[in-house]
């Protein structure tokens, strides 16, 4: 049978690593799809260093558009990124009846909706299990082999940076800025870092992870989003003591109104498995109704692990081209005439009204009564008190210190009666700085 042709838009670091994979196992890849599968084209700006990385059996050109246009291309391959002239060209690919593979979580998380409908309207498949926790094959499990499953909620650690950077904080006991130089001394963080520490990159995966587990549109937009730019070594230590690990945790969940759909610092219990996933890694924790708990772990990035999912995608689509539309899994799991619009769907709820528990660092006057005071306001809030940790007053500002720091768990409660909670409590004389609320998640 003939090759499937390929034409790469961009030969980065997961393009390069793309072509290298496809050469190296080109016989298992094709005995697995079926046909061979050929990258025939590469557009890239640098073509001398696109010629380099290819050679000269593969056509090398500037212009992305030359790829869309040349009808021996069966499929592109989308690895430029962001919002803007790589949402052109993905439509444009489509418009001209060409598969489309993408590591573009961005691009998905914003403008899915639109992309997905255009690729069923052309009958063509739109792949993206590299946009996702790199070389976790993680779209798959939940679209295929959890698809019995009425999926509760995901949690994932899903952006390498920032849990290299919370790694070394708890290991060396570094503050924030210290660390992420080391993450872009060692090419882990961007020079320009923004969406990594931000949270908006792991928004981007969970709101993509959120429409396929319980099929709704992508919604990014509505995802709670924060990052770790604010999180202290102190409470890093503190929530060690405690028996916790702090993590990014992209999160999304099945509540009695709607999609709880957030990004934030999440206090996890050391013991579970994903609080001692380390370093650059990467991994998703699903529950579904018939399965339980399952874990993925790996590579969220890199050269070869997100080439992994892209040839993953390729062969999906050698299987697949000369299947009928109607009989392909659909992109987001769901058949796609039963997904609604976003206002007739299950509403992604406000943090208001998301059920979760907490950590709170209490900056407060040593004295009397100042702890009855705190208490009694959680309680009248209905708060429930998991655990609570005062700190000796020498301990944190030196021999003589009239400050200490109290530290509160709680059990599950409503963010809104936190928050009424915590704006009484902060109006107190004796409470001496802002408080730091970080939520913590039980994940059992
Ligand atoms: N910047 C991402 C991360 C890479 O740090 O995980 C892949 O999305």
């Amino acid at each position: 049978m003939k090759p499937i042709q390929v034409g790469l838009l961009g030969i980065g670091t997961v393009g390069s690593g793309t072509f290298a994979v496809l050469q190296r196992n080109q016989q298992e890849i094709a005995r697995r799809a079926g046909r061979g599968i050929e990258i025939t084209m590469v557009a890239d700006l640098d073509t001398e260093r696109a010629r380099a990385i290819v050679g000269d059996q593969v056509q090398v050109v500037n212009d992305a558009r030359a790829v869309i246009a040349n009808p021996e291309i069966d499929v592109v391959v989308e690895l430029i990124g962001g919002y803007g002239i790589a949402k052109a060209l993905v439509l444009e690919a489509i418009a001209a009846g060409k598969h489309v593979v993408t590591a573009n979580k961005a691009l998905l998380a914003v403008h899915g909706t639109e992309i997905f409908q255009a690729a069923h309207d052309q009958g063509v498949i739109v792949a993206f299990e590299a946009a996702v926790a790199g070389g976790i094959p993680i779209i798959k499990a939940l679209r295929e082999g959890l698809t019995a499953n009425r999926i509760q909620w995901v949690a994932g650690i899903i952006n390498g940076t920032t849990n290299f950077i919370l790694s070394e904080m708890r290991d060396k006991g570094l503050d924030f800025d210290v660390v992420l130089k080391e993450a872009q001394r060692l090419g882990y963080a961007e020079a320009d870092p923004t969406f990594d520490i931000e949270g908006v990159d792991a928004a981007h995966k969970a709101t993509i992870i959120s429409a396929i587990a319980f099929g709704i549109p992508v919604q990014f937009d509505k995802a709670h989003v924060e990052g770790i730019t604010k999180l202290a070594a102190a409470d890093i230590r503190y929530a060690e003591q405690l028996g916790y690990r702090i993590k990014l945790l992209g999160i999304t969940k099945r509540a009695d109104k709607g999609v709880e759909l957030r990004v934030h610092p999440s206090l996890i219990p050391a013991k579970r498995l994903i609080a001692n996933v380390e370093g650059a890694m990467n991994a998703v924790l699903v529950q579904g109704d018939a399965v339980g708990a399952t874990l993925y772990y790996g590579k969220g990035a890199g050269s070869e692990p997100t080439a992994s999912a892209v040839i993953a995608d390729l062969v999906d689509i050698a299987r697949l081209l000369d299947a009928d539309p109607a009989h392909r899994v659909p992109p987001l799991a769901f058949q796609s005439h039963t997904l609604v619009a976003a206002s007739d769907a299950l509403p992604i709820l406000p943090m208001a009204e998301v059920v979760t528990s907490y950590y709170l660092r209490i900056r407060v006057a040593d004295e009397a009564g100042v702890l009855a005071q705190i208490t009694s306001l959680i309680a009248g809030a209905n708060i429930s008190i998991d655990a609570v940790l005062q700190r000796e007053a020498d301990e944190i500002g030196g021999e003589g210190s009239t400050q200490t720091d109290l530290i509160i768990l709680t059990h599950e409660t409503r963010e809104g009666d936190m928050d009424a909670a915590l704006a009484q409590i902060q109006a107190l004389p004796s409470v001496l700085a802002p408080i730091t609320r970080i939520r913590k998640e039980e994940l059992n």
